[in-house]
């Protein structure tokens, strides 16, 4: 899908020539600047009931007389935050997307200024709006016809409602991409399957992709990450994709994602409803894809490297047992007293890594804990960093990307519930502080980083009659990335 600014002079939307028109309406009242047959049309609207300014609502008039646009759409955006403009072009886009329209423009008027934070939201909306899964379902219903998305603004402006068009449409790519990979079940979407995208990713966008191998991890010791592997059929891969886009002796960003391709448990195993969705298990390698994807695409002048443990999680014959202990490649031991507390161990392996990279931050991000989903919901990801800067930093990454997270505590206190009679550590501490644990078990591998963990158990994707991957925190990331280019 296109996306391109369209100037236009005051009153000028009842002249637009487009298949459909989406006039956002922020306010409690019919805004002044909206004028002529359409404001003639939303007024007679309001007066009769049919329509509110409470946020999200939405209105639908086919060919208004005076008005060009044969479909027009408007949609109420409340108090006009960005979060509300948001959430009324998603509603009015999927009123208008099973339609005919090919052209779409939409307007916002009486939410102030349009600058380059409301355009990525409008990009973001739309893109998230007419996301079709198709890999294991061709039969879907052909992909939306939109093609083209104008964003109305005044010449004023059209620079920086463009540039974050720009910026919009890479981060919807990444978006795009994540919640892709993830949608994909566990059958095709395998530790291999993660390789190959990567390495298609890699030449489409220029990007160094190395796999190392079973053989290949084994030599270097990551006990634990072959731990949680060893139960399966399918090839483990550690996979890292290098994005260079600043100078070489520019310290980069590491990300590292969960990339659990299925998890059953293991050996303690999980019970059979909802398991299915452990398929979305790989959503944090997901979300490093995107935005490498994003921040490749917009040539970035950042250092970047995505690192993705993936492997699968499933009881065997020659699966890890509770009771094993393994040595990771850090050199601590680590008894496995719940397999199916194996993100934290493929992670810790990976973290280890990163070292390697003498990095300025490394941030992991895990679908780790159900605990997080209690703790948290489906609104926010957990944050966890014991480094102010760098969980301030993130935090506004994610309110400013609408993907926002919530820091939760790291005290030495719960380092406690890690202690082992047979190993350096313990892999679960107990029911209590679930999420805080796992990310304790993680410190215990990042003391040379500048880390923070992101637990995005709760928002990688949705379940029910809407169930599929959401994407996030590919905005959050992707805007952190961006902040640090030079
Ligand atoms: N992938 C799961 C976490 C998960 C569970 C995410 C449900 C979303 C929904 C993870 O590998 C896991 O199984 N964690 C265990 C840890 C426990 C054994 C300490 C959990 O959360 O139950
Ligand atoms: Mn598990
Ligand atoms: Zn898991």
């Amino acid at each position: 899908m296109d996306f391109k600014t369209q100037a236009i002079g005051p009153g000028g939307l009842a002249a637009i020539a487009a298949d459909a028109l989406l006039v956002v309406v922020g306010g409690q009242a019919v805004p002044a600047p909206l004028e002529g047959a359409l404001g003639t049309v939303l007024k007679a609207a309001a007066t009769d009931g049919d329509f509110s300014f409470k946020a999200g609502q939405l209105l639908y008039a086919h060919r208004v007389a005076g008005v060009k646009a044969p479909r027009v759409a408007f949609a109420a955006a409340g108090d006009g935050s960005l979060k509300n403009l948001r959430r009324a072009v998603a509603a009015g886009v999927a009123l208008l997307k099973s339609g005919g329209a090919r052209h779409l423009v939409v307007a916002a008027v009486g939410v102030g200024e349009l600058g380059a934070a409301q355009a990525e939201a409008v990009v973001a909306a739309v893109s998230e709006a007419v996301y079709l899964y198709r890999h294991t379902k061709p039969s879907a219903p052909a992909a939306s016809r939109l093609a083209r998305v104008g964003l109305a603004c005044s010449k004023a402006e059209a620079a920086g409602v463009g540039a974050g068009l720009l910026r919009g449409q890479a981060i919807a790519a990444g978006v795009e991409l994540a919640r892709e990979m993830a949608n994909r079940p566990g059958n095709h979407c395998t530790p291999t399957h993660l390789a190959a995208e990567t390495r298609r990713l890699g030449k489409a966008l220029g990007l160094k992709v190395e796999v190392l191998e079973r053989k290949d991890v084994a030599k270097l010791g990551m006990g634990a990450f072959l731990a949680v592997a060893q139960g399966s059929e399918q090839a483990p891969k550690f996979i890292v994709a290098r994005w260079q886009g600043a100078a070489r002796d520019v310290a980069p960003v590491v990300l590292v994602g969960k990339g659990i391709t299925f998890d059953t448990g293991g050996i303690s195993i999980k019970p059979a409803a909802e398991m299915d969705e452990m398929k979305f298990d790989m959503g944090g390698a997901a979300s490093v894809l995107g935005t490498l994807h994003a921040v490749a695409a917009l040539k970035a002048r950042v250092n970047l490297v995505g690192i993705i443990p993936a492997c699968e999680n499933m009881p065997d014959g020659r699966a890890v047992k509770p009771g094993d202990v393994v040595t990771s490649l850090s050199g601590q031991t680590i008894e496995i007293l719940n397999t199916d507390a194996e993100g934290r161990l493929i992670l810790c392996d990976a973290l280890t890594y990163a070292e390697r990279f003498k990095p300025a931050a490394v941030i992991d991000i895990a679908t780790l804990t159900g605990a997080c989903v209690i703790a948290l919901g489906h609104h926010r990801s957990g944050l966890f960093s014991a480094d102010d800067a760098l969980a301030g930093e993130l935090l506004a990454a994610g309110d400013a990307a609408l993907d926002p997270a919530w820091r939760m505590p790291l005290d030495d206190e719960y380092d406690e519930a890690l202690k082992s009679n047979f190993a350096d550590m313990g892999n679960v501490g107990g029911r209590a502080g679930g999420a805080i644990t796992a990310a304790m078990f993680l410190r215990r591998f990042t003391a040379k980083l500048r880390w923070a963990h992101l637990d995005i158990a709760g928002t990688a994707w949705k379940s029910g009659a809407a169930k599929g991957a959401t994407g996030r925190p590919v905005a959050l990331l992707a805007h952190y990335v961006l902040a640090q280019a030079r």
